[in-house]
C-alpha cells in the first residue's frame, strides 16, 4: 500500500499528449455554451464525452475541438491540463498540437496560436514547476496535402519550444510513406520526429513509419509484438515507444492491462514510457497508469525509474532541458 501510495507520486515524464485531447469535457461544454454553439450530441448524460469506436472518438474530438476558436481558448485549455499533469506528478510533458486547428495552417496565424500557448506554459512552469514542449502534429486522415501545411508550419517555428513532427489521426487512412515529404520538411528544420503507428494496424506499420519516415520514436506501436522481427527492429534502431496502456484498454487493442505488451516489449529490450494519449476521453490519468501498471505487472519503483529515464532519453527538447527536470 505504502508502496503503491510512493509509486502514484513519482515524478512523471510524459511523452504522449494530444493537447485537445486533454481537454475535460466540462471546459469544453463551457466554451460551448460561452460561444453559443450547440454540440450537446457528443456528451453522454453524466457529462463525459460520448463516442462508439476509435472512429467515432475522431469525429467526437474534431468536434469538441471546434468550440476551441480564438488563441486565447488555446491558452487557457493549456493552464487547465497542466493544472491537471502538474497534479499527476508530471513534470515534463510534449504535447501535440494541430496547425489544422490553430489557423488552418496558415503560418501567420499559427504563430499567433503558438505564442499565446507559450505563454501560459511559461507561466505553469514558473507557477508550478511543469515543462511542456511541443510536437506539430499533421493529422493522417486530413491528408497528405494538408500536412505539408502543417510540416510547413511546424519548420517555420522549429527551436527550443517546438520541438517535434508527430503523425496523429486514422491509421488506416493512407500509407506512412505517403507523408514523407512532410517529415523530410521537419528533418530538414531540425525538428525530431515521431508517428502513430501499430496501435490499429499491425507489425509492418510499424516497420513503415521507421523505414519511409525515419521516426526515432513510435506511437503506440504495440501490436509490433506481433512480429518479432519488427521488435528486434526496434531495439537495434533504439526506437523508443510512447505507449498508452490506458488508452488502449479503453479502446479495445488490447482486453486489460495484465494481457498488454507492454512488459513483454519491456522485458525484450525495446525502450517503452508511459502516457495517457487523451485522458479524460479514456477516463484516465498519469497516476491511474502508473497504479495499473504496477497492479498488473508488479512493476516497482525501480522499473518507473527505468521507464522516466528512458523517456527523457526519448524527449525531444534540448539537453540542458532534459538536465533540468529529473
Ligand atoms: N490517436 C490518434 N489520433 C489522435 C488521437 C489518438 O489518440 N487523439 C487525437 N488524435
Ligand atoms: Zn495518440
Amino acid at each position: 500500500e505504502d508502496e503503491l501510495h510512493r509509486i502514484a507520486n513519482l515524478p512523471k515524464i510524459e511523452l504522449h499528449l494530444h493537447f485537445e485531447g486533454a481537454a475535460p469535457p466540462a471546459f469544453i461544454r463551457g466554451l460551448a455554451k460561452e460561444k453559443k454553439v450547440d454540440i450537446s450530441g457528443i456528451f453522454n448524460e453524466d457529462g463525459s464525452y460520448a463516442y462508439r469506436d476509435f472512429w467515432h472518438f475522431l469525429e467526437v474530438y474534431e468536434a469538441a475541438t471546434s468550440v476551441l476558436k480564438t488563441p486565447e481558448d488555446f491558452a487557457r485549455l493549456c493552464t487547465a491540463l497542466l493544472e491537471e499533469s502538474a497534479r499527476n506528478g508530471v513534470v515534463y510533458c510534449e504535447t501535440f498540437l494541430s496547425p489544422d486547428f490553430c489557423g488552418g495552417g496558415d503560418v501567420t496565424a499559427w504563430r499567433e496560436y503558438l505564442h499565446a500557448i507559450r505563454e501560459a506554459a511559461d507561466a505553469a512552469e514558473r507557477d508550478m514547476g511543469i515543462t511542456l514542449r511541443g510536437i506539430v502534429t499533421p493529422i493522417r486522415h486530413f491528408g497528405p496535402e494538408k500536412a505539408k501545411r502543417a510540416a510547413r508550419c511546424a519548420a517555420e517555428t522549429a527551436g527550443d519550444w517546438i520541438v517535434g513532427l508527430g503523425m496523429g489521426g486514422d491509421e488506416k487512412q493512407g500509407r506512412q510513406r505517403d507523408f514523407a515529404y512532410s517529415f523530410d520538411m521537419a528533418r530538414e528544420a531540425g525538428l525530431r520526429l515521431t508517428s502513430h503507428a501499430g496501435e490499429w494496424q499491425g507489425p509492418s506499420e510499424v516497420r513503415e513509419a521507421v523505414e519511409d519516415l525515419g521516426v526515432e520514436r513510435i506511437g503506440h506501436g504495440v501490436r509490433a509484438i506481433g512480429d518479432l522481427a519488427v521488435v528486434d527492429m526496434l531495439i537495434e534502431r533504439e526506437i523508443t515507444l510512447e505507449v498508452c496502456p490506458g488508452s488502449n484498454v479503453f479502446l479495445g487493442v488490447f482486453p486489460s492491462l495484465k494481457e498488454h505488451p507492454i512488459e513483454r516489449l519491456r522485458e525484450r529490450g525495446v525502450g517503452v514510457t508511459v502516457s495517457t494519449d487523451d485522458p479524460p476521453f479514456f477516463h484516465t490519468t498519469m497516476k491511474d497508469e502508473y497504479l495499473g501498471l504496477a497492479k498488473a505487472h508488479r512493476w516497482d519503483e525501480e522499473v518507473f525509474a527505468m521507464i522516466n529515464r528512458t523517456a527523457l532519453d526519448a524527449a525531444f527538447c534540448d539537453a540542458a532541458t532534459r538536465e533540468a527536470v529529473l
